[in-house]
């Protein structure tokens, strides 16, 4: 089978490195010609540990290979992944123009029966939206499906995920689609349902929102945490002991971000709506995510008073370790309020830096840590990256103007940090 990707950005770009990896002959379509250069060469535009490795073996193997050419990538491939941006717009709702112009073109380029797939999370709908754009595009009514086949990998785990799924779920109305996509996936070990393309939008949808859910349980439980001095560290350990809650997605912290819970919860609250219906437990999880990174400030403004003129290190930007993505990460929200109320913010983050935005010319990026921590009246962690683990801060502490640590991610030991004489505050986590 010879698969056609379309779309090389995050989701796209693992899709055909692990098809290539599963032994298929792929191609990557992009209409960015600088992407698909630097691809070609082997360069990744986006930071994932252990996919560059692999794309450079397949580029070199012949494995894969990289177009900007649609015509010709439509033609020479029967087997369609839509992997193409469905960013989020004012109201909340999923932007399909990507995903319309795409099948626009393949109604247009076809040139015998096609399987189109649909990767890329999409409203509940789509695989009929899709088979209708492609029908009125088609210039001969050549045959066609159109399926959805979900990706349920994680940044900066993407390349694990992807290799080991918990579960493949195929949403496809014809059974000669289903069953093509199936031996797509016959070495994967997990289970593999095949259920209607509604279904298996709606289990995309319905998984980010439950497991968004639970950080926003937990991270309003925090709250009372730190009323009651009770350590939300340790009520997570004891509730996830039940296996029908299980240990994850439920660390406390400074709320989630990234490219996919915070679009995909509103654009199911939408789909509710848009449906008459409510989903209100959903509402409330946005309304803790978006307040939870205002509960660390307070803190810091309990204990400094006005932060006008105060110095404050920011440590971590990414939305989580082990990415370059900035994405609605909550730290991000976190310098506005600060540069909002005259801080003088510094930062630090291994890997992501800020956009070349006015917004945040105010901060300082510094390239080491210890520079950013130099004179700091304190210092808010938002991105539990395992070196921030490992500060000396007992040389920290002759760095820094003031000992004030709030760790918004909870990875440090409130009484190691007090013992080293800082005054320590985490999320719901200070005993
Ligand atoms: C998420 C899902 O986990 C993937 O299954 C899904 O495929 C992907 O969205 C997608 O739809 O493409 P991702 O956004 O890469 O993956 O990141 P997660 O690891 O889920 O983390 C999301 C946010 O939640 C991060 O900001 C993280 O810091 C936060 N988080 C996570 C918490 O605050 N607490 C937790 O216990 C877990």
């Amino acid at each position: 089978m010879n698969i056609l990707v379309i779309g090389t950005g995050y989701v796209g770009s693992t899709t055909a490195m692990v098809f290539a990896e599963l032994g298929w002959k792929v191609t990557g379509l992009d209409t960015d010609k600088h992407k698909i250069q630097q691809l070609e060469q082997g360069v990744l535009h986006f930071y994932e540990p252990g996919l560059e490795d692999m794309l450079r073996k397949h580029v070199q193997s012949g494995q894969i290979q990289f177009t900007t050419n649609k015509d010709k990538a439509i033609r020479d491939n029967d087997l369609i992944f839509i992997c193409v941006g469905t960013p989020s717009r004012a109201d909340g709702s999923a932007d399909m123009r990507y995903v319309k112009q795409v099948a626009e073109d393949i109604g247009q380029k076809m040139n015998g029966y096609k399987l189109v797939v649909t990767k890329s999370t999409v409203p509940v709908g789509t695989q009929e939206q899709i088979t209708a754009w492609i029908a009125a595009a088609q210039e001969q009514a050549y045959p066609f499906d159109v399926a959805s086949n979900p990706e349920f990998l994680r940044e900066g785990k993407a390349v694990a995920d992807a290799l080991n799924p918990d579960r493949i779920i195929i949403g496809s109305n014809s059974k000669r689609a289903a069953h093509v996509l199936q031996s797509l996936y016959q070495s994967a070990k997990c289970p593999v349902v095949i259920t209607t393309p509604r279904t298996a939008e709606l289990i995309k949808y319905a998984s980010n929102a439950f497991l968004a859910t639970k950080i926003s349980f937990v991270n309003e439980l925090a709250r009372l945490c730190d009323v009651l001095d009770v350590n939300v560290k340790e009520v997570s350990f004891g509730m996830g002991l039940d296996p029908r809650i299980g240990p994850s997605f439920l660390q406390a912290g400074i709320g989630y971000g990234g490219s996919c819970f915070p679009k995909d919860v509103s654009a199911l609250i939408l789909t509710a709506k848009q449906n008459s219906t409510e989903l209100s437990v959903l509402e409330k999880v946005v309304q803790v995510n978006q307040t939870q990174h205002a509960y660390l400030i307070n803190k810091v403004r309990e204990r400094l008073g006005s932060l006008a003129n105060q110095k404050i290190a920011v440590l971590g930007l990414a939305f989580k370790p082990d990415t370059d993505d900035i994405r609605e990460a909550p730290a991000l929200r976190v310098i506005e309020s600060l540069l909002n109320e005259q801080a003088h913010v510094t930062l630090y983050d291994p890997v992501a830096s800020l956009p070349a935005d006015a917004a945040y010319k105010a901060v300082t990026e510094c390239s080491k840590l210890e520079e950013a921590l130099q004179a700091a009246d304190a210092v808010i962690l938002c991105t539990e990256w395992p070196i921030f683990k490992n500060i000396d801060w007992g040389h920290m502490k002759l760095v820094m103007s003031q000992p004030n640590v709030f760790d918004g991610r909870n990875i440090l030991d409130p009484r190691d940090m007090r013992a080293n004489g800082y005054y320590y505050q985490g999320i719901g986590h200070n005993g």
